[in-house]
């Protein structure tokens, strides 16, 4: 990554200095086609570990590895040149040990290029925050709904139904504030809840599923696109690319069995050569 390359990217501060202020406009990307057409819009492109069900029709993001990560960061970083690229360390590769995230983040970051790393952020995570900020990585937090805990809570839950689960997403979000992160991803809370984190947290929290009430919004991009049948219900649809794709694909069958493709001006000619 060179330091051209850099120049016109927005930085770890720069973000940071938004809070209360412009609403930050993230998305998820995972390939550099779809980073080159979000590039200008967003402040913060994730490349989360959505990705393993979004691209590889997976079920959860449990089987996510860190090397798929890299390989996807690689192309978002080829193709974005001014949003922020943050990389989530999947399931599995950081929780053990500070050390243990210090190795997969500095790795991610050294294979990539991108600006940052997410984790998922129990109240247990705040050591590994601060060990990594203390060595100059920077580290989004995302509490709240956890999909990497899809497997102990037995799906995809929202939180906050009551005062000990609302307290606890709240004393998640303090303990990855205090110890350094940047920006704190809030997933799957209620409106109420969201506002009192985003107050109580000194660095932006960024919503999803959980109302306008935070200092910025994040949504997975073929969601908000409408490449799925099914989408969360907190997923405002911004087109329908599953009904554009079907119907594309199914005029290119129909020209193709009817030999009408590819037309006689479209494809190539050469002259023959005599003798
Ligand atoms: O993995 C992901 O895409 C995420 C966002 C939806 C916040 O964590």
């Amino acid at each position: 990554m060179s330091a051209q390359s850099q120049k016109n990217r927005l930085t770890v501060p720069q973000v940071r200095a938004r809070k209360g202020g412009e609403p930050l406009v993230c998305l998820t990307a995972y390939d550099a086609a779809m980073a080159r057409l979000l590039d200008a819009h967003c402040d913060i492109l994730l490349v989360g570990d959505s990705l393993g069900m979004v691209v590889h029709g997976m079920d959860s993001t449990i089987g996510v590895t860190l090397d798929m990560m890299v390989l996807h960061g690689q192309a978002v970083m080829r193709a974005a040149k001014q949003a922020l690229v943050v990389i989530d360390l999947p399931f599995g590769t950081y929780e053990k040990s500070p050390e243990q995230a210090f190795q997969s983040a500095s790795w991610v970051l050294s294979a990539t290029g991108a600006q940052a790393v997410k984790i998922e952020s129990g109240v247990y995570a705040a050591e590994t925050i601060r060990f990594l900020t203390d060595r100059g990585i920077p580290v989004m937090g995302h509490v709240g709904l956890r999909p990497q805990a899809s497997l102990s809570e037995g799906g995809f839950k929202a939180k906050g139904r009551d005062d000990a689960e609302r307290q606890r997403v709240l004393d998640e979000a303090k303990a990855a504030d205090e110890a350094g992160a940047f920006a704190i991803v809030i997933e799957g809370v209620e409106e109420g809840l969201a506002r009192e984190i985003t107050q109580a947290v000194s660095a932006p929290a960024i919503g999803i599923g959980a109302s306008a009430a935070c200092d910025g919004q994040i949504l997975v991009t073929q969601d908000m696109l409408g490449l799925f049948d099914w989408a969360p219900k907190f997923v405002r649809r911004y087109g329908q690319m599953s009904a554009m794709i079907e119907d594309a694909v199914g005029r290119y069958a129909e020209d193709v069995k009817s030999r009408a493709f590819p037309g006689a001006n479209e494809t190539y000619s050469f002259k023959q050569k005599n003798g």
